[in-house]
């Protein structure tokens, strides 16, 4: 029998027997990491649990990304923040954000962290200004129980459309504490050693669901806009639900190469209905794709 002409239930069985370990890079993706030159930063998040990409965009789309967070922003108040500044549910509500999300670099990077069915989880924007605090350490994974598994369930990538500086607010990070599979305790959230990541316009950092990170305050003028873009592993559920963007064809029709793939469209969640049942050829996609 031609390999074409294998049932579906073949093909889950020879493709159930096969997996890539926790931060392996498949066979199919390594072609892709090596033309765009992530090398470097998949080996420094597979050991330190965060990485920068370099020049993952260009700086005037950072520009646009800037303006958009800045346009769609509101400020809210909770006990536990304080005052915020932020725009949340923003993948296909503005086109600079959908081009972010899905720039080669960034699908490439997501694609190794948490595997090549992931989908996107959150879009968030947010603005820090001169004053405004810090955020704890704390995992961005941190609904699920602990030990967490070996494999990678959730990666963040945080856009900073102005660049960040220690003094300007950035990113914080306990490197190497991914390791440890759980979140920090209270004394460590306190006591761990943290160093800032420091970006350039255009430049994007990237950290694991298991790293323990925070923010800076900001002591300096001007502001820090950021888009947190965060992607998950195919058998997690999406934090928030994008998925009423596949029903509008008007903006399908539109939207940038990598949209299908970060809303699901090829997977068999709620495929089956009263009169069919789940959506075989799509299950067969899930079984292979999840193990890469
Ligand atoms: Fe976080």
């Amino acid at each position: 029998m031609a390999k074409d002409e294998t049932t579906v239930s073949e093909r889950v069985t020879t493709q159930a027997a096969f997996s890539i370990g926790p931060y392996e890079v498949s066979d199919e993706l390594r072609p892709r990491i090596d033309e765009l030159g992530l090398g470097d930063a998949v080996e420094h998040f597979r050991k330190h649990g965060y990485a920068i990409i370099r020049e993952a965009s260009p700086p005037s789309l950072m520009d646009e990304l800037r303006e958009a967070i800045h346009t769609l922003s509101k400020k809210s108040e909770d006990d536990d923040r304080g005052v915020r500044e932020s725009a949340v549910l923003l993948l296909g509500r503005h086109p600079a954000v959908d081009r972010v999300a899905t720039l080669p670099k960034i699908m490439a990077f997501a694609e190794f962290s948490v595997g090549k069915a992931m989908r996107g989880g959150r879009f968030v924007g947010s603005i820090k200004r001169d004053g405004d605090d810090g955020l704890n350490l704390h995992a961005d994974q941190n609904w699920i129980p602990t030990p967490f598994p070996e494999h990678n369930l959730l990666v963040t990538f945080c856009f900073a459309c102005e660049g960040m500086t220690e003094a300007g607010g950035s990113t914080c990070v306990v490197p190497e504490s991914h390791l440890m599979r759980r979140t920090p305790t209270a004394d460590e959230v306190d006591g761990a050693q943290s160093v800032p990541i420091e970006t350039e316009k255009g430049d994007v950092a990237v950290w694991d669901g298991a790293i323990w990170h925070g923010s800076y305050p900001r002591k300096i003028p001007g502001t820090r806009t950021v888009l947190h873009a965060t992607y998950q592993r195919l058998y997690t559920q999406p934090i928030d639900d994008f998925t009423y963007l596949l029903k509008d064809e008007a903006y399908m029709a539109t939207a940038p190469e990598g949209m299908r793939q970060l809303l699901g469209a090829d997977l068999f969640f709620h495929t089956a209905t009263p009169e069919q049942d789940t959506d075989m050829e799509k299950f067969a996609y899930a079984v292979a794709a999840s193990k890469l």
